[in-house]
């Protein structure tokens, strides 16, 4: 049932060029530039006069919904707001009737994000969910939604849910773009081509097994361990460090890379491992600035980058190589090598990878 793989989460990593070609598979159609989606056709009226759209979930689904911030906002320039389901239902939230809400769950169950959704329906909201599992509570509960197709994710450390539910809404903020007209036809046109090549640019990232599991065996007994990222990348640093933190045990903080001289840097001397996620396009001299500042503190740097990137490699100890693709695709590959690594450094600590202690697959109690 593990397919040969070791571990549920291996296997699911491993599954995810296939399981993003069957999210987009009868939704992007990149050689006529169009994408469909019924959900989303049915409604477009709904999602294009949003003033603002908000997004609730939990956990990693949470950390999906911050990507979509960036990407909904830079494609189709709608206000976005990115808000813990646990937060918002229980804060008196401002909700009018020309929001959007879209809740994003992988198990479908997650208590918070059901009792938000119910709380922005009373308040005459529309509701659009992203789930996973198929005729789960929060997808009967929603006014529409569109599902993720990565299949069952056995393993409680969530890996093809997230990529898969960037996927959808990477193909909602296209959509919107093109419906607003807020994005040249040219940009449309090369995003959808881009996001076609996923699948097979995931599979070249899998390629890094081996690097990952070398650093992995170098860093297994670190007691803590930063995770740093700018922009689309931001969000990717938070999901690094809680994959590490749920399966390895071990402390991990992920920041915005810019925050760091806020307070985090404190934390670092020789023993600090740094992973730092540094694609070409992203703020990457920034990126790169932020890189000597920690070396000059003797922090060790694992970077993931750019295939062939040269600079950033003469300054980390370590480097882990992704595909290029456009700067907003870049969380669905940089990803890739983070789920690698707290997964070798978990198994080489012994710990049980699919079922990590005190954590459940789904959380149906607040
Ligand atoms: C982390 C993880 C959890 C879930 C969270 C939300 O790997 O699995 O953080 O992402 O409990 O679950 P769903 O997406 O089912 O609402």
């Amino acid at each position: 049932e593990k397919g040969g793989y070791d571990h549920f989460m291996l296997k699911e990593i491993y599954e995810q060029p296939s399981v993003i070609k069957d999210t987009y598979r009868g939704r992007l159609h990149a050689n006529k530039g169009i994408i469909q989606m019924a959900g989303v056709e049915d409604n477009l009226e709904k999602f294009t006069n949003a003033r603002r759209i908000l997004i609730v979930a939990c956990g990693t689904s949470w950390h999906a919904g911050l990507v979509a911030e960036y990407i909904i906002e830079e494609f189709a320039r709608i206000s976005v707001e990115v808000e813990y389901a646990s937060e918002f239902r229980y804060r008196n939230p401002i909700i009018n009737s020309d929001d959007v809400v879209i809740a994003i769950s992988q198990s479908g169950e997650t208590a918070d994000t059901l009792a938000a959704i119910k709380l922005a329906k009373e308040k005459g909201a529309f509701v659009f969910g992203v789930c996973n599992v198929v005729g789960s509570s929060i997808s009967r509960e929603t006014h529409a939604g569109a599902y993720t197709h990565a299949g069952p994710e056995i393993g409680v450390a969530s890996t093809k849910a997230f990529t898969t539910q960037i996927t959808v809404l990477t193909m909602i903020a296209l959509r919107l773009a093109k419906a607003k007209g807020t994005m040249s036809n040219s940009d449309y046109q090369r995003y959808l081509l881009e996001l076609e090549l996923i699948p097979e640019k995931v599979e070249e990232a899998l390629l890094s097994n081996d690097v990952a599991k070398t650093i992995a065996g170098i860093y297994k007994g670190a007691p803590n361990c930063l995770y740093l990222g700018r922009g689309y990348n931001f969000p990717v640093a938070l999901e690094g460090a809680l994959k590490l933190k749920e399966i390895s045990y071990i402390h991990a903080e992920g920041y915005p890379a810019a925050e760091m001289k806020h307070g985090p840097i404190a934390l670092i001397d020789e023993h600090m491992p740094v992973v730092v996620i540094a694609p070409k396009q992203n703020h990457y001299d920034k990126v790169v600035s932020n890189i000597q500042e920690i070396k000059a503190r003797s922090g060790k740097i694992i970077a993931v980058v750019t295939k062939g990137d040269t600079q950033v490699r003469a300054l980390a100890d370590h480097v882990i190589e992704v595909p290029d693709t456009s700067e907003a695709l870049t969380p669905l590959l940089t990803t890739i090598p983070l789920q690698l690594l707290s997964y070798h450094i978990a198994v080489m600590r012994e710990c049980n990878v699919d079922q990590p202690r005190n954590l459940a697959k789904s959380v149906t109690v607040e």
